[in-house]
């Protein structure tokens, strides 16, 4: 397995803000697959959507990744909230490194994403119920797709790192048990 740090979990979730964080403090670059999909594809998400649909969004989406794992590591990888949904995308973040699940409630995402209009599947008329759909489908597979898991709500960012800190320790200290 490589020696990343990647985070999955739901839109709003904070991902890139906790990465960005992460990385600076452990001096790890941080790497985003939305923004590598932007420079792939020559526009923005919205854009894509808009103009080529979802399907060919996860194919760019897929092909980002693939390309990560065999370029990447000793980075923070931020990943599109669909991400894990594929399984074969699944397959590879198992092998690109370390998966965190930042799992977030629907109110919290609500509350996080009112006025935002770059995620283009929250565009809904009833955000609300459909924050709560999609996280009744996902959850379960953030939670296959994770070796650690961290609840964001209610807490400040500088929390979440130091349960980040605590954990990955504690899982860094049973990996070595292992091996002994
Ligand atoms: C998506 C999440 C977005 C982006 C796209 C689709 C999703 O990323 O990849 O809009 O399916 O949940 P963030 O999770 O970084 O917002």
């Amino acid at each position: 397995m490589k020696d990343n740090m990647i985070l999955i979990g739901f839109m709003g979730a904070g991902k890139t803000s906790i990465g960005t964080c992460w990385g600076k403090r452990k001096k790890r670059r941080l790497l985003d697959t939305d923004r590598l999909i932007e420079q792939e594809a020559g526009m923005s998400i919205p854009e894509i959507f808009k103009e080529q649909g979802e399907e060919r969004f996860r194919q760019i989406e897929s092909r980002v990744l693939e390309k990560l794992y065999e370029e990447a590591d000793h980075m923070v990888i931020s990943v599109g909230g669909g991400l894990p949904l594929r399984e074969e995308n699944r397959a590879i973040l198992a092998r690109l490194g370390t998966v965190v699940f930042l799992r977030i409630k629907p109110e919290t995402v609500l509350k996080r994403l009112a006025g935002d209009t770059t995620r283009p599947l929250l565009q809904a008329e009833n955000k609300s119920e459909k924050a709560q759909q999609l996280l009744k489908i996902r959850n379960p597979i953030y939670e296959q797709a994770a070796h650690l898991v961290i609840d964001v709500d209610d807490k400040t960012p500088e929390q979440i790192i130091t349960e980040l800190e605590s954990v990955l320790r504690k899982r860094t200290a049973e990996r070595m048990e292992e091996t002994e």
